[in-house]
């Protein structure tokens, strides 16, 4: 069956089976004018809290923004070093720069891609006052692990969860908690093509600390609890009303849109199962996973990879590359502060991830096509 109209993500059609509420929604917003600030961003944070079972949510521009609002709240200083997955979007280490803080790199797990916890030990020094695992394609890093190592040092634990939102963590004792809610602030992005993604830019924090959430209030709103009155150095980084009323409609359905990729994963996994020339993701036992992505391993090296993507292309199937160059090979990070190294997983895994399209509105006969296509391929 040919299927020309499969997209990495199809917002148009996921917009179409809810368009009556966030319609009415967004008319709300308008006819009420309270554009800054208005009552469905307190609504929104509320109900985001008890969805995640979290003290706080705090409402803010987009996940760039939480990343660096965390940072500043917990008092980090430049020259301070904060440790960072070497694989993974840009923001997570950007914001680090920024602040004149240190990127410290560490190579992931080459089955689970997040940051490879037998490796951090190694690179704590006085310096380090932070750890930022990365949640990455959906599904939690080994934070049992991370949460001990942070103990140990007295470390701060900022989760980068812009990709995981929904992802639940059991920890030993049986016990969970959601992705974002274990360390000491947790960030996340509603860019459109996320989970829970709204219709423009915005992002959230969440702790379950009190102190620290009315910093974190403060710093997203120019460092003012009361108007005018600037009690420390803040940005301008809100939420708008328009975006918080739309996210209120679309958490209803986050549970499903979770589901609906949750199946199409499944699907994907049974029908690839005896592909050799390809390795599936792998889904760790301590963690839910969302399947912000989908993402393969091409075996045979960056020239096959390339070669599947074309190939996937020519029958109207899009696939990504996320990432094709890891953190420390990026120009933005080639200073002579960073002491960067080498990390070959990471190097690897530029050369071999392929994601192929996933989101909450397809079918089985669009997993069918994609796979039947990669079927066809000859070794
Ligand atoms: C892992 C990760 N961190 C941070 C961000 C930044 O979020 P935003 O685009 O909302 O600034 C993203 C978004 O793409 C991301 O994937």
């Amino acid at each position: 069956m040919q299927n020309n109209s499969i997209q990495m993500v199809d917002l148009k059609s996921q917009y179409q089976r809810i368009k009556g509420e966030v319609d009415v929604a967004i008319q709300g917003v308008i006819e009420n004018a309270q554009f800054i600030k208005g009552p469905s961003v307190k609504e929104f944070e509320t109900n985001l809290s008890k969805f995640l079972n979290v003290k706080h949510v705090i409402s803010c521009a987009n996940g760039t923004d939480a990343l660096q609002i965390a940072m500043m709240a917990l008092g980090l200083k430049p020259g301070d070093e904060v440790i960072v997955p070497v694989f993974t979007y840009i923001a997570t280490a950007e914001v680090i720069g920024l602040l004149g803080l240190i990127p410290v790199m560490v190579d992931v797990d080459a089955n689970t891609f997040c940051i490879d916890e037998k490796q951090i030990d190694a690179v704590i020094t006085k310096r380090t006052r932070a750890i930022v695992p990365v949640h990455l394609f959906g599904q939690c890093a080994n934070m049992h692990a991370i949460m001990a190592i942070a103990h140990k040092y007295n470390l701060f634990v900022i989760e980068d969860t812009a990709q995981a939102i929904g992802a639940v963590y059991a920890f030993q004792d049986g016990s969970t908690k959601s992705a974002g809610c274990i360390g000491d602030i947790g960030t996340t992005s509603f860019f459109p093509s996320k989970n829970l993604g709204c219709y423009g830019d915005g992002g959230a924090l969440f702790t379950n600390n009190d102190e620290l959430a009315e910093k974190l209030r403060m710093i997203c709103n120019h460092g003012q609890k009361v108007q005018y009155i600037h009690d420390v150095i803040g940005v301008n980084s809100r939420l708008d009303t328009i975006q918080a009323a739309i996210l209120n409609v679309k958490l209803k359905y986050l549970r499903q849109y979770e589901e609906n990729r949750r199946q199409a994963a499944d699907w994907y996994d049974e029908a690839l199962e005896n592909v050799e020339w390809l390795q599936r993701p792998k889904r760790v036992v301590n963690s839910t996973h969302v399947f912000h992505q989908y993402t393969l391993k091409i075996k045979g090296g960056k020239h096959y990879r390339d070669r599947v993507r074309s190939t996937l292309a020519e029958v109207g199937i899009p696939s990504m590359i996320y990432y094709p160059i890891p953190l420390h090979m990026q120009k933005a990070f080639s200073s002579d502060n960073y002491n960067l190294g080498s990390f070959c997983v990471s190097e690897n895994l530029c050369d071999s991830v392929l994601s192929l399209p996933i989101h909450s509105e397809l079918n089985k006969a669009n997993i069918r096509y994609i796979t039947d296509t990669i079927l066809s391929i000859e070794n």
